[in-house]
């Protein structure tokens, strides 16, 4: 047990292999139920108070940065986050340094936030980073529903080149895959849908 988080070593390990073959990974058993728990009451809790903002994708980026996107988000790192934040954001440190173990892949920091879909909100089709602008290489994906009904759509949508996965957005489920690889895209839901996305970057290079 990595301390406090429910994954083994060997989960990480294997977690590794499948991304390191695949490019992506789906499972459940990263984190504790409970702390999964006050995640969603945290992220409910900024959604009441209108602490969240309206996502956008900036347009001075590359087009498919500027995939149409209908989220509201906070990052994990605001002063008006609490404890499960802090938890969490010294969990995915912990994860990237055993992800840098095992896929040496140079991660040097993690940023993290909240996404509340509201119904019939979706994320259009889009890689997380690009060769201008490489920072992300690795992006997570954890979901805080705890009731998902098999029709409430919501799926996260992974374009790969053998055809599309669909995985649906349920509590604990999280995806790891290569940020610069993996298109992908959030589907329409027919009710509220959270989220925490977050990035494993490397060092940036200055360009003058
Ligand atoms: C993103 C993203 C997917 C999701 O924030 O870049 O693709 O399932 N999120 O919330
Ligand atoms: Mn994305």
């Amino acid at each position: 047990m990595i301390a406090n988080m429910s994954a083994e070593s060997s989960d990480i390990k294997a977690i590794s292999e499948k991304i390191s073959l695949d490019g992506w990974s789906d499972g459940d058993g990263l984190f504790h139920t409970d702390l999964l728990l006050e995640l969603r009451e945290e992220v409910r809790l900024h959604e009441f108070a209108d602490a969240l903002s309206l996502a956008h994708t900036g347009h001075n980026e590359s087009k498919m940065l500027s995939a149409v996107r209908g989220d509201s988000t906070l990052w994990l790192d605001d002063p008006r986050c609490g404890d499960a934040s802090k938890k969490f954001l010294v969990l995915l440190d912990i994860l990237r340094i055993e992800l840098n173990r095992s896929l040496m892949l140079g991660l040097v920091s993690v940023e993290a936030h909240y996404a509340a879909y509201p119904a019939g909100a979706v994320y259009g089709r889009h890689r997380d980073s690009f060769r201008d602008n490489d920072a992300r290489v690795l992006s997570l994906v954890c979901y805080l529903n705890t009731e998902w009904p098999d029709n409430a759509g919501g799926a996260l949508r992974l374009h790969l080149t053998e055809g599309h996965r669909d995985i649906e957005p349920k509590l604990g489920t999280n995806v790891i895959f290569l940020s610069g690889d993996i298109e992908h895209e959030v589907m329409p839901s027919t009710q509220t849908r959270y989220s925490i996305a977050a990035w494993f970057r490397q060092r940036e290079i200055q360009l003058r």
